[in-house]
């Protein structure tokens, strides 16, 4: 199917499978993947190895803020996540990085880093970013929105098996906290929180395959630009 160059953008709650679906539609369109979750996560990290972190969730602006400047987070090979020169894709995902990314995101001047960064990325067309608010602040403008949301259950679950599968022993409770608590604090934040743009399109994936999702969104794409479909 011929999609033509826009930008897609997918916003939604932890762990409802936003990069996975993203994943896929770069997969079938052929379009660029770009996590923006990383970027947070990646100065999380950055925060974290630095000391600028303590408790939990204070964080030491003055010291951080001024190093955002230097601070080089970027993608390499396909999506992987770079911290400068060193792979930093999987070490962004455990839980104490998890843990402590909510309060990073929502600190104005790192949303601003961010927001840049992914506009830089951006420019070329033709992309699937996912996050929080890609849809109401980095690309308002994009041609097609979707917004996503499941089960808090489903979630917890998917986020669990994620960690076991990479060799990590996590708490089913604490893995539902964690995610409820991003929820809480994603939505609730000042800067750009994490709702539904006017324009986007709900799915509801909480008891949807892999397969349906790729219908689906095919669906969308053939209504929307009045696509005809060659190949199913
Ligand atoms: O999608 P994720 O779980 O990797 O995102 C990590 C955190 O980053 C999440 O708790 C909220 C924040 N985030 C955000 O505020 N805005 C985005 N566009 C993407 C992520």
């Amino acid at each position: 199917m011929q999609v033509p160059d826009i930008i897609i953008a997918i916003d939604g709650y932890s762990s409802t499978g936003k990069s996975t679906f993203a994943k896929l539609i770069a997969k079938e369109f052929d379009f660029l993947y770009l996590d923006s979750g990383a970027l947070y996560r990646g100065v999380t990290l950055f925060a974290l190895e630095n000391g600028m972190i303590t408790d939990g969730d204070r964080i030491d602006l003055e010291r951080l803020i001024p190093a955002l400047d230097g601070l080089d987070i970027h993608f390499e090979s396909g999506s992987k996540t770079y911290m400068g020169s060193r792979c930093i894709e999987d070490t962004i995902r455990t839980l104490a990085v998890s843990g402590s990314v909510s309060p990073i995101a929502a600190v104005p001047e790192v949303r601003a880093y961010v927001d840049r960064r992914l506009r830089e990325f951006g420019r070329q067309g033709r992309i699937v970013m996912d996050g929080r608010d890609i849809g109401t602040t980095v690309f308002p403008d994009a041609q097609l929105k979707i917004f996503m949301v499941a089960d808090d259950q489903v979630r917890a679950q998917r986020r669990y098996d994620e960690m076991v599968s990479k060799g990590e022993t996590p708490d089913f409770q604490d893995v539902l906290a964690n995610l409820k608590e991003r929820d809480r604090i994603d939505s609730t934040r000042e800067v750009s929180p994490l709702r539904q743009a006017e324009d986007a399109f709900v799915m509801d994936n909480s008891d949807m395959s892999l397969h349906e999702e790729v219908v689906w969104i095919r669906g969308l794409i053939q209504g929307r630009f009045g696509i005809l479909e060659t190949r199913w």
